[in-house]
Parts: structure tokens; C-alpha cells; sequence
């Protein structure tokens, strides 16, 4: 009997040291090292045992594409990339509370009506609690089959019986227990070895597994990012409690984009798809006020339009404030380099306070001509035409440079009543013809200094505020 050994496991990031330590040397957390024991590995006698060979075969064969099952939740399936592939494992983490076990429950019952067999084990629930949910959501009457258990080998049991499975949710990894494994759920090890084992199945089973991975910043449990790299997709439920929509983002997908998001809506009745978040994230937008601009972005291959916001207030005792909110604050001071040196705006005596409105997070450079025409706008104190788009990525010499996409941008803007862009001067060379809806206006700009001097009265363009 080998004899168990004693390891330090930090909680963040899964590195194992031999002694404890307040600081993990490998990601840098604090507080995150935990002692674990486990069962020692087995001696070298049954590691000498050779192996039967692996057979190697050529790359030409059949392969078929997988038969997904489509869960009917649109925004959903997008994000995996037409829907749960069979012997698959999907990772979906968030905060807790955001709303993870609601959207699981709504898409397990809706493939349950479909006619699928659909599993859902829960470790931190109760039935009641499930049912009570199920009935708020209007699904109680779909045929799915509910346990509440953690023990992994139990539920391997009845997996293993399970025929026909299209679906398993286990809500939530955390909570999962291996009983070869002497430390708690939701260490690192209880949740590798319980996926492992978990994941296993599905490949065995031809199954679809989804598990439920909560996100804490304190490092308290094993976060998903462990588990990353076992599994095919991992999906992120972002969104914040002030705001009623929730982002579905898929980080990691060897099934489909990983640029892809799912918008939805957090409602009475549970998780409602956002089929046209441009008009949701544009709702609260006053036109004719200084500072706003409409950004038109990219969200995977879906365009969506955000309002860029700026306020500025004189702050001339020197080190002024800059402070960003859904944008890097790297970029702005990059950006507010660009417009002091290449269009001369002033304003180094001047804190700059920018948002993207309604809570969403951008990290495309496309947006950075959104958030140069409301700093302009800002500066002089003249708004936007309210009518108009921004689009574009500003260079360090103050030029406007090419994005993707433009045309699906375009379309989303006049889809939604605007009648104007302001978008990259495209290049003489080269360059095939812009397919723009005919009722839109493109203002084609080349150079920074020509968006400043828009919204600069004429005589002073070169001293804003
Ligand atoms: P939940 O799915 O339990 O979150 P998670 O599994 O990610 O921890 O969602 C919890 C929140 O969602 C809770 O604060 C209440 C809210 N909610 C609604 O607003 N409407 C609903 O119909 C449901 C079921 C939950
Ligand atoms: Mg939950």
C-alpha cells in the first residue's frame, strides 16, 4: 500500500511546491497555497510494465463533422459553435450569482423537450430548490432527470448506465468529491481528479458534459483555470449585478470561433436572448451631449453598436486623472498622446474620465476613433451628430488605420436608423469597392488632426480648453 504524501497545491493556478509559502512563486497570487494529500504514485514495478503499442494511422479517412445538439437557446448554440458536440466537455465559469445554473437549467430542459436525455446532477442545491427554479422558469414540466449527489464514483455509477445520454450538467465542479482523494471539494486536486474521471465518461458515454466552474478572486477555490486545458470549450458568463444583461464568451473552443459572445438578458422569467444588443446597449443614449460618441464594434463576428462616453474637468494643478471604465487604460493614454501631439488638443491640465456605456468591455484598437471623437466633442464642448458611427484604429502618427469588417459594421449602423459613419480613409491602391448600405453617409478621415478640427471652432484648433 503505497503511503499517502503531503504536497502544497496553490489554488489559483494548480503549481504543486513541497513547502508552504505565502506567495505562489509560479502566478503570484497570494494566500493561495494549500496543503493536500494524496495517495502516493504507484512504485516503479507497475511502471516498468510495457505497455501495448499505440497504432498510428494516416491522415486521409473519413471524418465526419460531429452531430451537434442544438439546444434551440440561439445565442447559446452560437457561442458553442452550433450547439453540444457528443463526447465533448464544456467548462462554464462566472461569478457566482450571475446566472450560470439558470441558463444550464433553460438549455437542459429545452433539449430535454426536444426529445434528448439530459442528466442534471447538482452539488449545491437542493431538489426543491431545482424544481422551484424550474417552475419560475416555466420549465417544469420538461423531462429532465435531476440528482442531487457529489460523490464522483456514485455518479459514475449511474452514468455508466445511463444509455442514450445527450446531455450532463454538473453544477458545480467545485462541489465534486472524489473519495480516493483525502482533501476537500474544491481543492485543486478533488476538481482535477473529479473531471478527469467526469470527462472520461463523456468520451466513453458519447455524451455532451457541461461543467459549472465558479470564478473567485480571492483565490478561496480552485479556480477554473485549472481545468482549462482538460476540457474542449470554455465559455465565460460575464456581466455585472448593476446591469441586467449577461455576456456568454467563449475563450477556449476546439469546436467552433473563440471569438464569439451570446448576449442575454437576465429577466422574472430567467435568462432572455438579447437578439440585437446594439439597440439594448444604445437604450439610455441622449443624443446632443458632449463627450458621447457611437463606437461601431466587433464582437466575434457579430457587429455591435456601444456609446463611447468622455468627460473632461480642468485640473490645473498638473498630474491630472485618467480613468477608464470597459476600455485599457494603456490605449487612452496612448490615444490622448496621439490628439496632444498629432492634433494639437491640449490636455495635460485636464483629468479625462472615459466609460463605455452600460457596463460592456471593448479590446478592439477599432474603437479607438469612437473614443477620440468623444474626447474631441468633449474638449469643445460640441456633440457628436448624433446620427453618426465612429470606426478605426489611430496609429502613433495620428493616422487612421484599416479594421476588419468594416461592411458588417456599416450594416449595423443603418440597421439601426444611423445615417452617417466616420470610418478609415480606404487606401488608393488595391483596395476592392466598400459595399455601404446606400442610405449612409461615410466620412472617410485620414489623419486625427482632420477629426479634431470637425469639432475645433475654426479659429482655435490649436488650444482646447
Ligand atoms: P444563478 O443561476 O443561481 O447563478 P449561478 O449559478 O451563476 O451562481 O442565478 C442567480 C441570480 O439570478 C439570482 O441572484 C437571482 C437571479 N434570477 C433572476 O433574476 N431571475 C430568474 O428567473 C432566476 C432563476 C434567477
Ligand atoms: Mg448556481
Amino acid at each position: 500500500m503505497a503511503k499517502p504524501v503531503t504536497r502544497y497545491v496553490c489554488q489559483a493556478c494548480g503549481a504543486v511546491t513541497l513547502k508552504w509559502a505565502g506567495r505562489c512563486e509560479t502566478c503570484g497570487e497570494w494566500n493561495t497555497i494549500q496543503e493536500e494529500t494524496v495517495a502516493a504514485k504507484p512504485g516503479p514495478a507497475a511502471r516498468t510494465a510495457s505497455g501495448s503499442p499505440v497504432a498510428f494511422v494516416g491522415l486521409a479517412g473519413s471524418a465526419e463533422p460531429p452531430q451537434r445538439a442544438v439546444t434551440g437557446i440561439a445565442e447559446l448554440d452560437r457561442v458553442l459553435g452550433g450547439g453540444l458536440v457528443p463526447a465533448s466537455a464544456v467548462l462554464v465559469g462566472g461569478d457566482p450569482g450571475i446566472g450560470k445554473s439558470t441558463l444550464l437549467l433553460q438549455a437542459a430542459a429545452a433539449l430535454a423537450r426536444a426529445g434528448k436525455r439530459v442528466l442534471y446532477v447538482t452539488g449545491e442545491e437542493s431538489i426543491d430548490q431545482i424544481r422551484l427554479r424550474a417552475r419560475r422558469l416555466g420549465v417544469a414540466d420538461a423531462p429532465l432527470e435531476l440528482a442531487a449527489a457529489i460523490n464522483v464514483r456514485d455518479i459514475a455509477a449511474a452514468l455508466e448506465k445511463a444509455a442514450n445520454t445527450t446531455l450532463v450538467v454538473i453544477d458545480s465542479i467545485q462541489t465534486m468529491w472524489v473519495d480516493a482523494i483525502d482533501s476537500a471539494p474544491g481543492t485543486v486536486s478533488q476538481v482535477r481528479a473529479s473531471s478527469f474521471e467526469l470527462i472520461r465518461l463523456a468520451k466513453a458515454g458519447a455524451f455532451a458534459l457541461v461543467l459549472v466552474g465558479h470564478v473567485t478572486k480571492d483565490g478561496a477555490m480552485a479556480g477554473p483555470r485549472v481545468l482549462e486545458h482538460m476540457v474542449d470549450a470554455v465559455l465565460y458568463f460575464e456581466g455585472d449585478r448593476g446591469h441586467q444583461f449577461r455576456i456568454l464568451r467563449a475563450v477556449k473552443n476546439r469546436y467552433g470561433a473563440t471569438d464569439e459572445i451570446g448576449v442575454f438578458e437576465m429577466t422574472e422569467l430567467g435568462l432572455a436572448e438579447v437578439a440585437n444588443p446594439s439597440a439594448l446597449f444604445l437604450a439610455e443614449r441622449r443624443g446632443n451631449i458632449a463627450g458621447s460618441a457611437v463606437f461601431a464594434g466587433l464582437e466575434g463576428t457579430r457587429p455591435v453598436l456601444m456609446e463611447v462616453q468622455a468627460l473632461l474637468a480642468p485640473n490645473p494643478a498638473g498630474s491630472p486623472r485618467r480613468s477608464v471604465v470597459g476600455w485599457e487604460s494603456g490605449r487612452l493614454s496612448m490615444l490622448l498622446a496621439v490628439l496632444e501631439s498629432r492634433a494639437g488638443l491640449r490636455l495635460n491640465q485636464t483629468d479625462v474620465y472615459l466609460n463605455i456605456a452600460g457596463g460592456l468591455k471593448v479590446n478592439e484598437p477599432a474603437a479607438d476613433l469612437a473614443v477620440a471623437a468623444a474626447i474631441a466633442s468633449a474638449a469643445f464642448e460640441r456633440p457628436t451628430n448624433p446620427g453618426m458611427v465612429y470606426f478605426g484604429e489611430v496609429g502613433l502618427s495620428g493616422e487612421i488605420r484599416q479594421v476588419a469588417q468594416a461592411e458588417a459594421r456599416l450594416k449595423e449602423a443603418a440597421k439601426l436608423g444611423f445615417d452617417a459613419a466616420t470610418l478609415p480613409r480606404r487606401l488608393a491602391h488595391g483596395n476592392r469597392r466598400l459595399l455601404a448600405p446606400e442610405n449612409l453617409r461615410l466620412e472617410e478621415i485620414g489623419h486625427i488632426a482632420d477629426l479634431v478640427a470637425r469639432f475645433a471652432p475654426e479659429s482655435e484648433a490649436k488650444s482646447a480648453m
